[in-house]
């Protein structure tokens, strides 16, 4: 134990938990003990570490475990992909990674094919192909019985140069008032306002600031005369029955009409977008139906609905494409146990792990984009921060050499 602090170095705390250091190290990074920094050692305090082994009999048993079962690769022995941990990189190679029958729920929300900058360059074609072997890839890491959701938006919509070229007769369209040099005084005027606000003060769309701001459309070219416009849920249907899922339910996520994210009601009849779907995926074998899982009240406001209503994040400058919170929550809670593991190979700003650690769920996410990837494990620290603050209210928040820590099961 260290002289100065109730503490114990990594090797001494491996010794007491019967794991290597190297282990003992990788339950520092993912969060699993805290830690603090000492030198180039870390000092694990004897209070966590106590009440690390005493719940270690409730954990569940991979979060205690680097890496599960081991797979060949060429002669070679790879890890498993670990839990609790976000990884940069594309999904189609690394759910090759995930040990078979080891996923309780994956729910995602893929790229939408709107022309997001995280989708350039990717064609129809190249789109389809990516859902098609991702669900496809989900078949050997889902646990039978259990469900892979997808949270896609109804229908598509995509750039077709064999469609007709005809323009529409825009008889009503009339340049907006707002210039430039409104939009610069009321930023000047407003510093801390973000687009949105000041669209609302100016009157007029957030992409029109954006235009006014940057010169041109950021969004999707949904507008433009050869747009197709395609459903969705055929394509996933039938990507599922290949993979050998079966559509198990699907639920509409009743968002707020998004006048702000659409120029189709100014240069079309075309409607707003503001539903989209979440389809669920079930890999054949006995589903586990437990009525304990929410409570009344929650079966009757949304766990036995079709239709479920929350807003979409609008403040969504971290990342373009964020779902709420909400969302996975509501999932997690209603097809897991506390303790199962939870994927999302779309993993974006991280808010699927956010639930999953909410709600005492392991969690792996996948990210090809690295900021975003980074945006999420700053989530995640701030989630666990958050935890364990709201669990020990009068202690002083832990500086930055403090490692990421659990919220431990007994507060002594
Ligand atoms: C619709 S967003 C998901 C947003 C996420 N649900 C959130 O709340 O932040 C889709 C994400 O998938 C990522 N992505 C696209 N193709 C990918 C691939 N092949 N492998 C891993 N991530 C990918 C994009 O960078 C983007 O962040």
């Amino acid at each position: 134990m260290s002289r100065h602090l109730d503490a114990y170095t990594v090797t001494k705390a491996a010794s007491i938990l019967g794991y290597t250091p190297q282990h003992v190290r990788h339950l520092i990074r993912t969060g699993h003990l805290l830690a603090f920094k000492a030198g180039r050692d870390w000092l694990i305090p004897r209070w966590d570490l106590e009440t690390f082994k005493d719940s270690s009999s409730e954990r569940p048993k991979e979060a205690s475990q680097p890496s599960g079962a081991l797979k060949t690769d060429n002669g070679n022995k790879t890890a498993w992909l670990a839990l609790n941990e976000v990884y940069c990189g594309d999904c189609r190679e690394l759910l090759e990674r995930i040990a078979p029958n080891s996923i309780q729920l994956s729910v995602w929300s893929p790229p939408y094919h709107v022309g997001k900058k995280y989708e350039s360059g990717q064609s129809y074609e190249e789109w389809v192909d990516l859902l098609e072997t991702v669900i496809r890839l989900h078949y050997r890491i889902i646990e039978p019985g259990q469900f892979v959701v997808v949270n896609i938006a109804d229908i598509l919509c995509f750039e077709d140069l064999s469609m007709p070229r005809i323009q529409a007769d825009l008889v009503s369209n009339k340049r907006h008032a707002v210039t430039r040099e409104m939009v610069l005084q009321a930023k000047k005027e407003y510093p801390s306002y973000d687009r949105y606000q000041l669209a609302d003060l100016l009157g007029c769309s957030e992409q029109t600031i954006d235009r006014r701001l940057n010169g041109n459309n950021v969004r999707g070219g949904k507008h433009s005369c050869q747009t197709r416009v395609k459903l969705v849920s055929a394509l996933i249907e039938d990507a599922a029955i290949q993979a050998g899922f079966y559509l198990y339910d699907r639920r509409i996520w009743h968002k707020d009409a998004a006048w702000q994210n659409s120029r189709w009601h100014n240069s079309s009849y075309r409607s707003v977008d503001e539903f989209e779907y979440l389809y669920f995926l079930w890999k054949p074998g006995v589903t586990v139906i437990d009525r304990n899982r929410l409570s009344n009240s929650e079966w009757q406001e949304w766990g036995s609905r079709g239709v479920w209503r929350f807003p979409s994040v609008r403040a969504n400058d971290l990342h373009e494409a964020m779902f709420p919170v909400e969302l996975p929550l509501r999932l997690i809670k209603l097809l897991t146990d506390p303790g199962h593991n939870v994927l999302d190979c779309f993993m974006g700003s991280g808010t699927s792990a956010v639930a999953a650690l909410r709600l005492g769920r392991n969690f792996i996410g996948i990210e090809k984009v690295r900021d975003y990837v980074d945006l999420a494990k700053s989530r995640l620290a701030f989630e666990r921060r958050r935890a364990q603050s709201s669990l020990f209210p009068h202690r002083v928040e832990p500086s930055a050499d403090v490692a990421p820590h659990r919220v431990p099961r007994h507060v002594t």
